[in-house]
Order: structure tokens, then C-alpha cells, then sequence
């Protein structure tokens, strides 16, 4: 079964053509992980999938309804790159304001922080954390919803390399209980943690592969020199 699917999908941003039309799908209990350069749209893709981009044309079906319906706000949880939790209070009031809101205990609450690494930090003020506890609150709190839709624009960005290792196994574990994850990232030494990736540039689908096909494809068995390998042949003119 599918958790997403896009058809067509076309988004203006100012005069642009940010994504010029994208179809692919999001199969569900995994973990896709939505790679590319800085600027090639994944932001842009991410918010249409969760419904709060204006979209030109196509359509994006989450969960079989379409993105955005008021019956999938509780199905699907969203992490965006800036960190939106309220710096004035504290991890764990954070936590608990959102698990109040999606009809969550407090056990969740906390759960969620141990979950992310936060166990510690709970009594803290958010405003006094690193940009990067700070986004790992934010994750806490769309994990305290239990979505059956997670989508999460670039989590990993500045955390230390073991606590990118624990998200990404925490990921997994997600996924292995049934959790659809759309993550994204620039970097590809996060591609090879993904069930299936989806390569993008300048809004383009380059790939919609997984780690195994795109090193058979490319040629290497290191994901990053597979990828550079498929991109110039894609850019080689057919004779
Ligand atoms: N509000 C906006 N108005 C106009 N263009 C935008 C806006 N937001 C993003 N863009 C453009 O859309 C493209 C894709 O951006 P984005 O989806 O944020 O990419 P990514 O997340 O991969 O870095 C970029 O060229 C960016 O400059
Ligand atoms: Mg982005």
C-alpha cells in the first residue's frame, strides 16, 4: 500500500516553476528518504505533502484523501526546518502541550523526550538550548501525536554523529511498526538509512530507487559516487 501519492504535481514559487510536475509514491512502513541539493525543492514538496503549499497543478493523496483534509491533521505530523516549539518554555512543557493537544498524556509526553535524547534536558528552558536540541524538541513533539504519516524536513541538520545514528535507528524502528517517514536531507551519507530514496534536482525527480538499485545503477558501492555516476549520465547527450 501506498501512504502518498503525487501525480503531476506542479508548484509556482514567485514566477518559478519550483516543481515543474513530480509523480512518484510513498510506500507505506518505510522509511523514503527525499535527497537533494540546497534549493532543488524538498521543502516545497514536503509542505505539499502535508497540504500547506499552494499547488498549481496535480494532486497529492495522503492516506487516500488529499493532502491537507481536515481528517488527516491528526494522521499526519510535520517537522519543519525551522524549529517551531515555544522558546519560553521548557522541553517538557513543550511535550506536554502537544501531546495535550493531540489528546496525549503526559507518559507520552515524556516518552517522546526520551525517545529523541531529551530525557535529561527536560526541565530546561527551550530558549537556552543548541539549535540542534532545539530541533530535536520539535521532533518530540510531532512524535508525542503517534501520526501514521510522518514527514520530517531535514531532522538531522547540526547533531553530533552518534545522535544522528540514534534518529536514524529511531527512524527505522518507526517505520518497523508500521510509521510512514518522508525524510529529507543534502547529505548522501544519510541515503544508505533509507528504505527508498528519491533523488531530487531543480525540482526534478533525477531517481526513485533504493540504496541497492542505486548502487547497481551507479556503479559504486559507496551512494555517493553512485549518485554523481547516474547524474552525468543523465546529462550526457544521446548520440
Ligand atoms: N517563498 C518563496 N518564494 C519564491 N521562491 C521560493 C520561496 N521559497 C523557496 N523558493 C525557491 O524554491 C526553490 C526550492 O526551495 P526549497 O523547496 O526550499 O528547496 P530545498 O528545501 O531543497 O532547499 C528554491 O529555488 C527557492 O529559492
Ligand atoms: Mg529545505
Amino acid at each position: 500500500m501506498d501512504a502518498v501519492t503525487v501525480s503531476d504535481l506542479v508548484v509556482h514559487r514567485g514566477k518559478r516553476a519550483v516543481l515543474p510536475g513530480l509523480s512518484f509514491a510513498v510506500p507505506e512502513g518505510q522509511v523514503t528518504g527525499l535527497l537533494g541539493p540546497s534549493g532543488s525543492g524538498k521543502s516545497t514538496l514536503m509542505r505539499a505533502i502535508v497540504g500547506v503549499q499552494r499547488v498549481r497543478s496535480g494532486t497529492v493523496t495522503v492516506l487516500g484523501s488529499p493532502a491537507g483534509s481536515p481528517g488527516l491533521r491528526h494522521r499526519v505530523g510535520y517537522v519543519t526546518q525551522a524549529p517551531s516549539v515555544y522558546a519560553d518554555l521548557t522541553v517538557r512543557e513543550n511535550a506536554r502541550y502537544f501531546a495535550a493537544l493531540y489528546g496525549r498524556g503526559t507518559r507520552e509526553a515524556d516518552a517522546a523526550l526520551a525517545d529523541v535524547g531529551l530525557g535529561e534536558a527536560a526541565g530546561q528552558l527551550v530558549a537556552d538550548l543548541s539549535g540542534g536540541q532545539r530541533g530535536r524538541v520539535s521532533l518530540a513533539c510531532a512524535l508525542v501525536s503517534e501520526p501514521e504519516v510522518l514527514v520530517l524536513d531535514e531532522p538531522t541538520v547540526g547533531l553530533d554523529p552518534v545522535l544522528r545514528v540514534e534518529l536514524w535507528e529511531r527512524f527505522a524502528a518507526l517505520a518497523a511498526a508500521g510509521t510512514t517517514l518522508v525524510v529529507s536531507s543534502h547529505v548522501m551519507d544519510e541515503a544508505a538509512r533509507c528504505d527508498r530514496l528519491l533523488l531530487l534536482r531543480d525540482g526534478a525527480l533525477l531517481a526513485d530507487t533504493t540504496p541497492g538499485q542505486l548502487r547497481a545503477d551507479g556503479r559504486s558501492q559507496d551512494l555517493e559516487e553512485a549518485f554523481l555516476n547516474v547524474v552525468r549520465a543523465s546529462e550526457e547527450v544521446p548520440a
